[in-house]
């Protein structure tokens, strides 16, 4: 309609259109701009611990292998065989050395070569150079505390330098102990929802006290309008965004809410400053741009029960404008113990995943932002992200960013949504470009 992204997008001014959340030719640039250019997590080390190890999973928006392959190195391919396309998996999880595509046959190694060729002696003798025909790998993989993340694209910066000064608070979430693991499978599901909707809630702490509120009623969390809002929000870099606890002096739970033979070993593996910053933390979220996050929580799971901590890892992959899969993980401290382990799997269950209470209350917000988004008068209109635009930068926060005090406030989506107006107008963010929208 002769409007450019810049005038759907102002995070400067907290004001984003409604038509970005569904609109199908920005869908379309989407994936060129974003899912072929950005790093996506793919899963977690120890999701993969044998040789042969394959799982499903998704890399941006394509189908991908995540392997172990027989010499132990992991390894990401695209989903599809090189004679028609078809998938070469289509089982979620296999323990395998070989592939081999349900429909002519062809098949490759674990390390993605293609090795063997039904009715081979068919081929004349240039027509099928089995060399050249590989399964096709992504252009760079990387790996962060077992965290594996993927990129198609051969221009792209390191991991390293991607996540930039994100890695210091996924130390604390992902490092506090000396590493965590992957419990049980994850949870995968889709909802009617543009996939924005729900990566604008991760870093959201607005909506607890309300959209939760069957779960105040229950006693399950206090009722305080103000219990969510005395935490820092943080700007690790653009579009890398998180929410921590620390300096909240009302808070009953500390040092992520974990056993005191967990929280002694911080020290070991975290300087003094994030030592302290994990200490102060009852619970956090975070984002690493796009759609990747980290909930860091606490709850009773059940009424009338302890709280117990868990860590749940969370990725969006649209399906469509209006559908987006969603997968959910429980990760849980390497060094812990069996009862702890089995507490906080039950506490994760009852609380996230498709069957969890707090996610049936987002699911039903998220798709009925999307609905409302469809039709033309509402999609003349903006939504309002301005909470806390007046908010000056904590300057005594120890840690690398720009952080705001108190937990309401919308920096962090401002940030977001800067880093979708660079991805889909330069190609990509940029490494210390940290303008939250100010
Ligand atoms: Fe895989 Fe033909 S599509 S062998
Ligand atoms: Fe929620």
């Amino acid at each position: 309609d002769g409007e450019c992204l810049e005038d759907l997008v102002k995070p400067g001014d907290g004001l984003v259109s409604r038509r970005i959340f569904t609109d199908a030719e920005i869908y379309e640039l989407e994936q060129k701009r974003i899912f072929a250019k950005g790093w996506f997590f793919v899963g977690h080390e120890s999701e993969v611990p044998e040789p042969g190890d394959v799982l499903t999973r998704m890399v941006g928006t394509d189908p991908a292998l995540f392997v172990r392959d027989d010499d132990g190195v992991i390894r990401v391919f695209l989903n599809s065989c090189r004679h028609r396309g078809m998938r070469v998996c289509r089982t979620d999880r296999a323990n395998t050395s070989f592939l081999r595509c349900p429909y002519h046959g062809w098949a490759y190694k674990n390390t993605g070569e293609l090795v063997s060729v039904q009715a081979e002696d068919f081929y004349g003798p240039d027509e099928l150079r089995k060399a050249d025909f590989g399964l096709i790998p992504v252009a760079r993989l990387g790996i962060h505390h077992g965290l594996v993340f993927a990129t198609w694209d051969e221009q792209a910066p390191s991991l390293d330098e991607y996540l930039g000064d994100m890695k210091y608070y996924l130390d604390i979430i992902m490092n506090r102990t000396g590493g965590m693991r992957v419990v049980g499978t994850p949870q995968v599901w889709e909802a009617e929802t543009g996939w924005k909707f729900a990566t604008d809630n991760f870093t959201d702490n607005f909506h607890v006290y309300f959209a939760h509120h069957s779960l105040v009623e229950l006693g399950m969390l206090p009722n305080d309008p103000d219990f969510a809002g005395h935490g820092t929000l943080v700007v690790a870099e653009e579009g890398h965004i998180l929410h921590l606890t620390a300096g909240a002096p009302t808070h009953a739970f500390e040092s992520l809410g974990l056993p005191d033979e967990l929280r002694a070993k911080f020290p070991e593996f975290l300087d003094a400053d994030q030592v302290e910053m994990a200490k102060n933390t009852a619970y956090s979220a975070g984002t690493v741009w796009p759609n990747f996050h980290w909930l860091q929580l606490m709850s009773s799971g059940t009424l009338g029960q302890p709280d117990v901590p868990f860590l749940n890892l969370r990725l969006e992959v649209p399906v469509s404008p209006t559908r987006t899969r969603m997968w959910s993980w429980l990760l849980i401290d390497e060094a812990a113990d069996a009862e702890f382990t089995k507490a906080s799997y039950e506490t994760y269950v009852r609380t996230f995943g498709p069957a969890g209470i707090y996610d049936q209350d987002d699911m039903e917000n998220w798709e009925d932002c999307t609905r409302t988004s469809l039709g033309p008068a509402a999609r003349r209109h903006t939504l309002h992200h301005r909470m806390g635009l007046g908010t000056p930068v904590d300057e005594t926060w120890p840690g690398p960013g720009k952080a705001y005090r108190g937990s309401y406030g919308e920096h962090t989506q401002r940030s977001w949504y800067a880093a979708w107006l660079r991805f889909m107008t330069e190609g990509r963010a940029g490494r210390k470009s940290q303008e939250d929208g100010r």
